[in-house]
């Protein structure tokens, strides 16, 4: 090999080696495209209910669902329908909603919880989990908050 090749194919070994860096530096750093997710279940509305049943006893109790069990309070008139999981955080009895009070009492040992799930008087710690909620047309819906 001569001078001559040796210069022409340091060349183009160098010109080779800087389109991977070029071309790394370049697409590696792009931003991905977003992939659509598809809707999760935490999205999914469930179905715990007539508008009727809950207008006659101003509750609805789901004992068994995907989400666990749901107690929704409220009528069809009310703004806001109230939803949370019933069972007590502290040894798990279900609780029970006080109207006068607005607050769900535990039966077992008085622990008392607010709309919004929160530990008002112990013993419980924690607090209740809550949902969403919403009628549509003649269904009383929740989903996870
Ligand atoms: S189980 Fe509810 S306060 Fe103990």
């Amino acid at each position: 090999m001569n001078r001559r090749d040796f210069i022409v194919l340091f060349n183009v070994s160098w010109f080779v080696s800087s389109l991977s860096v070029v071309f790394t530096t370049t697409y590696a750093t792009q931003p991905k495209p977003k992939l659509k997710r598809k809707s999760s279940k935490s999205e999914n509305w469930l179905h715990v209910g007539t508008v009727g049943e809950l207008d006659e006893t101003g509750q609805i109790l789901k004992e068994k669902s995907p989400f666990g069990s749901i107690l929704v309070i409220g009528t069809s008139k009310s703004k806001n329908l109230i939803a949370v999981n019933p069972t007590c955080t502290h040894m798990g009895c279900t609780v029970e909603w006080e109207v006068e009070e607005k607050i769900f009492l535990c039966p077992c040992h008085a622990s008392e919880f607010g709309v919004d799930g929160k530990v008002q008087n112990g013993p419980a710690t924690k607090p209740l989990s809550t949902y969403m909620t919403k009628i549509e047309g003649n269904s009383v819906m929740v989903r996870r908050s």
